[in-house]
């Protein structure tokens, strides 16, 4: 009898230091101290016994069952923490913590839906690079030296003969020597004048468009304006073209498109004019062909170019230009 007993004790022991996991853990503990269990049947059984013999049996059974359970206990605790160290303590039923999700840079929102706007009607997109030769910049855009028209923009130079670029007009140049008409292209790109204040940052966006073809007319011009203001702002902004000077563009026009704010009533943003100034534009200049060695009797085209980061500042209705370039979150995660 006791003999049995602590034989049994011995053999849960054993099984508990072999087992790897808390579920071999609670299996022992079922087989020895579940219900039908080992332990629990000797228990059972020590009425059987002769009458002097049970209180000793009884002691020591009880004896062992405390001490297994114990056993049990230590082994599924010293489990818990070697197999799952790092989980323990945590409450999987917390709900998450969201990770905060980016969005696109206004810029880049409207510099995206411009493109948009003009690959529908067939222009394709081309980049240059912003760090400029003078010749792309100026020269062969029309503008020669000492041309008063260098004034209009407040070059940053890089060398007597490298800019950064102040305009993406340079591109209609590279466009041009690199292909034949017919053109049909838009340039977007980051441009560089020395300039800031509340409607001018030292490095702004533009996106520059071109089309060169045979019978190209200003109706031309005026009709794909239109039609990109219409999609970019609504059906009812309407243009305006006023005459204009651009040295690569003749006849030139800036394009005027009826005030978001007030719809020609006169506003702050329109200074009481009900007008808003968005881009330049006009027929290429037929000097610039000859550069490109287009023959400018049989070729005629239009271009112009517009400021990015004036049309979002409209689109979103912002009055300072340096909020886009701060970086500060709590502005940019409002678009
Ligand atoms: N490059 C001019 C500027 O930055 C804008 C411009 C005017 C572009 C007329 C054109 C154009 O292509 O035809 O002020």
């Amino acid at each position: 009898m006791d003999n049995s007993i602590d034989q049994i004790y011995q053999k849960a022991l054993q099984e508990l230091k072999a087992a790897t996991d808390r579920q071999a853990v609670e299996d022992i503990r079922v087989r020895y101290l579940g219900r039908k269990g080992a332990v629990t049947r000797f228990l059972r059984n020590i009425s059987d016994l002769p009458a002097d013999q049970r209180p000793v049996a009884g002691k020591q059974a009880n004896q062992c069952k405390k001490l297994l359970e114990k056993a049990c206990k230590e082994a599924a605790e010293n489990l818990e923490t070697v197999e799952e160290p790092a989980v323990a303590g945590i409450d999987v039923s917390l709900p998450g913590r969201p990770a905060p999700s980016g969005s696109l840079h206004p810029i880049t929102q409207i510099n995206q839906r411009i493109c948009d706007i003009f690959t529908q009607m067939g222009f394709d997109i081309a980049e240059g690079p912003e760090v400029e030769l003078d010749y792309y910049n100026f020269e062969a855009l029309n503008f020669p030296k000492d041309h008063p028209a260098r004034d209009m923009q407040d070059t940053f130079f890089v060398s007597d003969d490298i800019v950064l670029r102040t305009h993406t007009s340079p591109l209609q140049i590279r466009t041009m020597e690199k292909q034949q008409p017919p053109v049909r292209i838009i340039m977007p790109g980051k441009v560089y004048r020395c300039d800031s204040d509340l409607t001018h940052t030292p490095m702004f966006h533009q996106v520059e468009g071109l089309l060169v073809d045979e019978n190209v007319s200003f109706g031309d011009l005026k009709g794909t304006l239109t039609a990109f203001v219409h999609q970019m702002f609504d059906e009812q902004t309407s243009l305006r073209f006023r005459p204009g000077f651009f040295p690569f563009t003749e006849p030139s026009a800036e394009v005027d498109i009826l005030c978001v704010m007030c719809r020609g009533k006169g506003c702050r943003v329109c200074s009481q004019t009900g007008w808003l100034e968005i881009l330049g534009s006009g027929m290429v200049h037929p000097a610039l062909y000859e550069n490109v060695g287009y023959d400018a009797d049989r070729y005629t085209g239009f271009a112009f170019g517009m400021g990015v980061d004036r049309i979002a500042m409209l689109k979103f209705g912002i009055d300072d230009i340096r909020k886009f370039f701060e970086n500060d979150i709590r502005f940019l995660s409002q678009f």
